[in-house]
């Protein structure tokens, strides 16, 4: 936390001003077509009425930028309770005395016209603070959207309409058989061979990174293959009208009961007849060449045994997301050091509506010729979230360290509802293994 006290060029805090301003605009534009009552609603125990969200992402701003980088008091301290996502599961956040939509508003307008005057009085330090502050942001509008999704919200067809070219229109991409473009199951598999790899993110001068990602450091995995790109909706269906759900040599015993006691049939958001699905703007066809999306991990799992293989580690993940074998390094994205550009590299920034068909951006190959790794779907990997060699908590424990042991399973590479400004090779996400309201698909690994 040394950092904050460092000089910093005022273009630095120009950029971050803007980029919170963008952050924000965002969560508005997300919010704005539904109702108070909407906004208030408790749609599922699973996730947060919307309006906690945003009340939350204004007391954490509070807390960062003015109480903790300001040294100001906190402007609202008696919902520091409230909005503390430790103190408060989700499952009992309805009732809760968190402020209604009018007041959230309020409150966010009035934390940001603070953070900003800590910021001009003060500039941004290091950046760090202000950095944490736009992602926590932009990560929440990712949580907002997984609720509007479970909850089969209308209203947000404009804001997909918008997509950037690529991930336009409900086909988005190829559609199946028209163009001559090659279409992908997700049982294609790439070979990685034995080998050393960089993992983890550089240090600070490689730009932020959260703590869990770092140290980067070398290891050796043996060689493997790795789906070429995620697990269509086809090749799922195949597994569900297989008898994927009924064949108990495929599941873990976990699973398994999981299974049983909650009646899982299918992919969270499939009709009964398995010929429709939702996306963000409603109801549509199954697409056959989009990845499957709002699986669990226990699903992932069964579907890869049942295809004799497994889930990636999540260091074979990164080595064939990020390795570049001939030149001996790590890459910033799978295709380079290019920024990425949505629609062309990858599906991200939540106009697309729901996943792209499966490797329709070669662009976005990585030098192993895995496609689609960033994007689209959050893919589960077989690893438990833990630290790094080496691994120091920053800016709390409770960031990550808190998290770590066997309770969690690591996805990686980000989903289409994912803010481009989130997205990297090296960052991980991590859920429990029953968790399907995410944004989560998969690829498939064997052993050589
Ligand atoms: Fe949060």
């Amino acid at each position: 936390m040394d950092g904050f006290q460092a000089a910093v060029a005022p273009s630095d805090a120009h950029d971050a001003v803007d980029r919170l301003q963008e952050a924000r605009e965002r969560t508005l534009e997300l919010v704005a077509p539904f109702s108070d009552e909407e906004l208030e609603r408790v749609h599922s125990t699973l996730m947060s009425p919307l309006v906690w969200d945003l009340g939350h992402i204004a007391a954490f701003e509070d807390l960062w930028i003015v109480h903790r980088f300001g040294g100001e008091s906190l402007l609202h301290d008696e919902l520091a309770d409230v909005y503390d996502a430790f103190e408060t599961p989700r499952a009992g956040r309805g009732d809760l005395p968190f402020l209604r939509a009018s007041e959230a508003r309020e409150y966010l307008r009035e934390v940001r016209q603070r953070a900003l005057e800590v910021i001009d009085r003060r500039g941004v330090g290091d950046g760090v603070i202000a950095e944490l502050i736009v992602r926590h942001e932009q990560q929440h509008t990712e949580t907002m959207l997984q609720t509007i999704q479970l909850a089969q919200l209308a209203g947000l067809s404009e804001f997909t309409a918008s997509a950037p070219a690529g991930l336009t229109g409900t086909g988005v991409g190829v559609a199946p058989g028209t163009s001559g473009a090659r279409s992908f199951t997700g049982l294609e598999l790439v070979e990685v061979p034995a080998g050393p790899c960089l993992i983890g993110a550089g240090g600070p001068e490689s730009g932020f990174a959260y703590d869990n990602e770092r140290p980067r450091h070398h290891t050796d995995v043996r060689g493997y293959l790795i789906g070429r790109t995620p697990i269509t909706n086809a090749t799922y269906l195949t597994f569900v009208e297989g008898g994927g759900y009924e064949r108990r040599e495929w599941w873990s015993d976990e699973g398994w009961s999981w299974k049983e006691d909650y009646d899982i049939t299918r992919p969270q958001g499939w009709t009964a007849d398995l010929r429709s699905e939702w996306r963000l703007s409603g109801l549509e066809p199954l697409h056959p060449d989009r990845p499957v999306v709002h699986i669990s991990w226990f699903e992932a799992d069964a579907f890869a045994r049942a295809h004799a293989g497994r889930l990636p580690t999540e260091i074979e993940w990164e080595k064939a997301a990020t390795w570049d074998q001939e030149q001996e390094t790590s890459l910033r994205y799978p295709w380079g050091d290019d920024p990425l550009v949505p629609g062309l590299h990858a599906n991200v920034d939540q106009r697309a509506g729901g996943p792209a068909p499966a490797g329709s951006m070669p662009d976005g190959a990585s030098p192993y010729g895995v496609l689609g790794m960033l994007g689209d779907v959050w893919e589960w990997t077989s690893s438990n979230f833990t630290g790094y060699p080496g691994f120091e908590p920053f800016p709390y424990r409770e960031y990550s360290e808190v998290f770590f042991g066997d309770e969690y399973r690591v996805l990686r590479g980000g989903a289409w509802a994912t803010r481009s400004g989130v997205v990297t090779p090296t960052f991980r996400n991590w859920d429990y293994p029953q968790r399907r309201q995410i944004f989560s698909g998969l690829r498939i690994a064997k052993d050589l």
